[in-house]
């Protein structure tokens, strides 16, 4: 008995999490299902069947265990929006770290939610997929020791709000490839559902739509995650107030909005109280922003919030968007307003809010700047600094782990180089550990756009119009800057943050709207610990890792468990691995640098 218990323990301690933390096991099938969401039919990608995918509700530090089946005909990542992956880039789900996951296979995902709280949402994360579905929320609760600065909510209610086309994902691919654009989408989906039918005029007859059953006089808290393709969203709830408490794992200054914009790959949680006379049902709403409204107006997602004593449907027109059209500081204002509670403690028993960073030197900048597409080698590519990010078929983080040379170059410019002609690039930042970045994100083209960064929750500390100068600094929020993961920039206009590089690995750093980051803008960052020999900073490889590429030798045969009837055509090793290879070619729009 105690030789087992001693080989129990000795297998505990081989394991990269503390044991001693609670684990979430998962199963997902990830497959086409058929759905017609705005009256169209069409195949999008469900977990388990389910479109949205289910809600992963866990509590800080529990260890995650996703076991993702790839049923699609195409390769599959999942990445977890806002999740940290402390020391563990490895498990973080896009092309710089991981090989994606082939037709046919499975891949287990494990990592742990390390000192994190909030609200955060999966996707899959190549090949515009997340136009198709595949998106679910994330809970992170605290720890019961843990202060949660408001009193404990009467239910939890996740919303994923999203532009969406009657286009699949593969023709909205085949768009992109041939130099178009998206074009305006066909509306917006809540919960994967169409707009209840507010205007006969507006929306045809037998769309479902999402119903929020509540009751009279409780607070729930509401979960808003923008999953969608590109555009900004208003969200807000007819006749209610909501009060803004999170922000992507961090704990603001409550405040009532009647509205809020949520763009691409954001996520707020509000407290809404169900305070109304319930004479009716009460609209909720995300309809577009930053785009010419009344052309879209068909861009609007209509759900409904139905108290247990309500007395009908709801009826008459929607509330009103923000009447801001010759306004154009409103929504950057709303913006700046968004500010963390400096008192709230959130997942460690140390209030966070402690960490005062403006006490702390930059030690690198960069500014990034985006501009609208431009033609390389008679192409449609998007760009950061002039530079269009291919992804290699090596994963970067698995180069440098078998001394793989030559898969990318560390000479990311810290400034848009003048002058300089657009190119196809590999080219990464080349970040200092325990070094202070600062990230300005300058918007030099005509549309939103929004900012998000892996492994990381970074200081948002300015935004404004105009070019960002030294000057800009002048005006930076010194205080009370909240830390999140995805920044909006306004066209014309800058964002600046801050971020800590205390998390080993290489991170990538992307547009959240998918048609700029299939087209090429996004970077990495890379963090690397000189000191480290001994998996302390940053955990070992972990032992089911796939290689492609140039490591695709490494890769052990897998038996496909198709269950969509390709298995007929069954990958034997040496297909699979060729599979692995192409994997990346699909997944880049087509344009792949040698080797
Ligand atoms: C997408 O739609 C096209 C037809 O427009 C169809 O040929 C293709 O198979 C569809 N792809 C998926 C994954 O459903
Ligand atoms: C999520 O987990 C928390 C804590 O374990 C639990 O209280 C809550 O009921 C769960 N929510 C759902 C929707 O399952
Ligand atoms: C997935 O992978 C694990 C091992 O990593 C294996 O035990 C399991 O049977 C596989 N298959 C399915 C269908 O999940
Ligand atoms: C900030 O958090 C503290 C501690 O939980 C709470 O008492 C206070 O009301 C919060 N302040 C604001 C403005 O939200
Ligand atoms: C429905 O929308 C149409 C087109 O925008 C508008 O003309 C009409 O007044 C709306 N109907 C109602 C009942 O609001
Ligand atoms: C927010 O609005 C509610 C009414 O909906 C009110 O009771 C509450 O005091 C307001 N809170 C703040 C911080 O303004
Ligand atoms: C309920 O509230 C709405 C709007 O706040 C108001 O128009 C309506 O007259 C109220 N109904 C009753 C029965 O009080
Ligand atoms: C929005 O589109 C309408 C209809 O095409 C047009 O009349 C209006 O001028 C546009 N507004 C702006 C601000 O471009
Ligand atoms: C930051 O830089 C200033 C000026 O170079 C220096 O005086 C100060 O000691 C530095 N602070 C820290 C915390 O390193
Ligand atoms: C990357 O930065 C480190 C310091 O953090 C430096 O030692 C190294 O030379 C740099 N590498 C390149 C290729 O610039
Ligand atoms: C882009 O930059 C140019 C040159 O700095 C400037 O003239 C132009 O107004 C900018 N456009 C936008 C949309 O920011
Ligand atoms: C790091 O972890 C890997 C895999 O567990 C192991 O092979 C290697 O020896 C470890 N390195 C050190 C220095 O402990």
């Amino acid at each position: 008995m105690r030789r087992l218990l001693a080989l129990v323990a000795a297998l505990l301690a081989l394991r990269p999490a503390l044991a001693t933390d609670p684990y979430a096991f998962f199963d997902w099938d990830v497959s086409y299902v058929t759905a017609a969401p705005l009256g169209v039919k069409q195949q999008v990608i469900g977990i388990n069947g389910k479109f949205p995918g289910p809600v992963v509700n866990i509590t800080t530090n529990w260890n995650v265990v996703v076991n993702v089946l790839n049923d699609l005909d195409e390769p599959l990542l999942i990445t977890w929006n806002g999740i940290q992956h402390r020391k563990n880039c490895w498990q973080d789900g896009v092309l710089g770290t991981n090989c994606p996951i082939p037709s046919g296979w499975n891949w287990t995902y494990e990592f742990q939610v390390k000192d994190q709280i909030g609200s955060f949402f999966y996707f899959p994360s190549t090949g515009l997929q997340r136009a198709a579905g595949g998106f679910g929320g994330i809970v992170v609760n605290n720890r019961d020791v843990i202060a949660v600065p408001f009193g404990r909510p009467d239910g939890d209610i996740t919303i994923l709000i999203g532009d969406w086309y009657n286009k699949n994902h593969t023709d909205l691919r085949k768009m992109l490839d041939k130099g178009k654009d998206l074009g305006m989408p066909d509306g917006v989906l809540i919960n994967g559902k169409g707009p209840y039918r507010y205007n006969d005029s507006l929306v045809p007859a037998g769309i479902e739509y999402e119903t929020f059953n509540v009751h009279p006089g409780r607070t729930y808290r509401i979960r808003v995650h923008n999953v969608g393709t590109s555009t900004s969203l208003n969200f807000r709830i007819q006749g209610h107030n909501m009060l803004l408490v999170e922000t992507e794992g961090s704990y603001t200054t409550q405040q009532n909005y009647t509205n809020l914009d949520v763009h691409v790959g954001q996520s707020y949680s509000f407290l809404v109280t169900t305070d109304q006379n319930a004479s009716s049902d009460y609209y909720i709403v995300a309809s577009a922003r930053q785009v010419n409204e009344s052309l879209w107006r068909r861009v609007t997602g209509v759900a409904v919030l139905r108290y247990s004593n309500s007395g009908g449907p709801a009826s008459g027109p929607l509330p009103d968007p923000p009447q801001d059209r010759d306004d154009r500081t409103f929504s950057m204002n709303q913006a700046r307003s968004v500010r963390w509670n400096l008192s709230a403690g959130a997942a460690r028993p140390n209030p966070q809010g402690s960490f005062r960073y403006s006490a702390i030197n930059v030690t690198q900048a960069y500014l990034l700047r985006s501009t609208a597409p431009v033609s390389i080698g008679g192409r449609r590519r998007a760009t950061l600094n002039g530079l269009s990010y291919a992804p290699p078929e090596t994963p970067l983080r698995l180069a440098d782990a078998y001394g793989v040379e030559g898969v990318y170059t560390l000479d990311f410019p810290e400034r848009p180089p003048p002058g300089a002609a657009p190119r196809i690039a590999r080219s990464i930042i080349n970040g200092t550990y325990r070094g202070f970045m600062e990230l300005i994100f300058q918007n030099n083209d005509t549309r939103m756009q929004s900012y998000h960064m892996d492994g990381y929750a970074f200081f948002v500390v300015g935004m404004d119009y105009g070019e960002w100068t030294e000057d800009s600094r002048g005006t930076y929020n010194k205080g009370d800057g909240v830390a999140r993961s995805t920044i909006q920039v306004y066209p014309g206009a800058w964002a600046a943050v801050l971020v800590s590089l205390d998390n080993v690995g290489i991170w990538n750093v992307r547009s959240e709207n998918l048609d700029s980051w299939y087209l090429g803008q996004e970077v990495y960052v890379r963090v690397v610990n000189p000191e480290d020999t001994g998996n302390k900073t940053e955990m070992a490889i972990p032992g089911n890792a796939l290689y492609c590429g140039q490591l695709h030798k490494y890769q052990k045969e897998q038996t496909p468990h198709h269950k969509m009837g390709v298995s007929a055509a069954a990958p034997r090793s040496s297909f699979a691995a060729r599979r692995l290879v192409s994997a990346a070619l699909l997944l880049a729009g087509s344009f792949v640098l040698a080797p």
